[in-house]
């Protein structure tokens, strides 16, 4: 949950597009507070993903421009250098992906990949470094013993390896971390215990988490805040609450009729999304 500060930890108003074709964002303008999880939704193509790689500065500058400011902790992140953003991604700002085995290199096994990810900003003994290594992985529930650090990404389930991401996102403990599609490959309830997870760690870490989805129903137990990003731009905004109960825009309108409803045995219906 937010935790009351007042400077939001991110803060950004962008125009982006790729060479050759019309603006995939058009001045998009959205904050994260510190410790908030807000959702990203839109449908496919809307420009989730490029909004979220424009966040850690990993648009191809040869084929894309980008225009405007992403304020976060005090500089303005299109103004960083390549070296400057290197030193940030996957310290204070993370990602997590949607396909967690194809994310991993299944030639390396987990404790080699952990390692690696840890010591990209971490300069301590071997020691400090198991020890990171463990506390993560109990941080998202996976057993933290050298069985398990042993195992290559193919001995493990899907919902395992993407925990593995998970941990490897916050072996730094981020500021933010950005999930993108981050459970859309999973079955669903291995999506809903992932999305717990989530929930969990924003909850144990103060970690702000801009959750991006095409699926508003599978959003709306996570998060605070809700933007609704159709062709380019932010539509709606809203608590979750609100987006859910009114709706303002029409397209959000759409995304909620959308949603299967469930009836009680009372004969009221609900959102299955909201059901629980
Ligand atoms: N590298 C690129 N070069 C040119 N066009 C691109 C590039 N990446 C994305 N696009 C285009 O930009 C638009 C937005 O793409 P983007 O991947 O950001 O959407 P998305 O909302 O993440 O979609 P999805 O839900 O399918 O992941 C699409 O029309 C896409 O074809
Ligand atoms: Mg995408």
């Amino acid at each position: 949950m937010a935790d009351g500060h007042t400077q939001p930890l991110l803060s950004a108003q962008i125009s982006v597009c790729y060479a050759g074709k019309p603006p995939v964002l058009r001045d998009v303008k959205f904050e994260i507070q510190r410790g908030e999880v807000l959702g990203l939704v839109g449908q496919s193509g809307s420009g989730k993903s490029t909004l979220a790689m424009s966040i850690l500065g990993l648009l191809d500058k040869k084929h894309s421009h980008i225009e405007g400011e992403i304020d976060f902790h005090d500089s303005d992140l299109l103004k960083l250098s390549e070296r400057e953003l290197r030193a940030l991604r996957g310290r204070a700002i993370a990602l997590v992906l949607q396909s967690p085995l194809s994310s991993l290199n299944p030639a390396l096994k987990i404790r080699t990949q952990l390692k690696e990810a840890w010591r990209a900003h971490a300069s301590g003994s071997g020691e400090d470094c198991i020890h990171a290594m463990r506390t993560a992985l109990q941080n998202v529930s996976l057993p933290a013993d050298d069985d398990f650090l042993r195992k290559y990404p193919s001995q493990m389930s899907v919902g395992q390896a993407q925990r593995v991401l998970i941990a490897m996102a916050i072996l730094h403990r981020p500021a933010l971390l950005i999930a993108d599609e981050a459970t859309s490959a999973l079955d669903v309830i291995t999506q809903s215990e992932i999305l717990s997870l989530f929930r969990e760690l924003n909850r144990s870490t103060g970690m702000a988490i801009l959750y991006i989805s095409h699926d508003l129903a599978s959003v709306a137990g996570i998060c605070d805040r809700i933007a609704i990003l159709h062709q380019g731009a932010i539509v709606e905004c809203g608590t979750t609450q609100q987006i859910f109960d009114d709706p303002h825009h029409e397209y959000t309108q759409k995304l909620m009729a959308a949603i299967p409803r469930i009836q009680s045995s009372a004969g009221n219906k609900t959102h299955a999304a909201t059901a629980r």
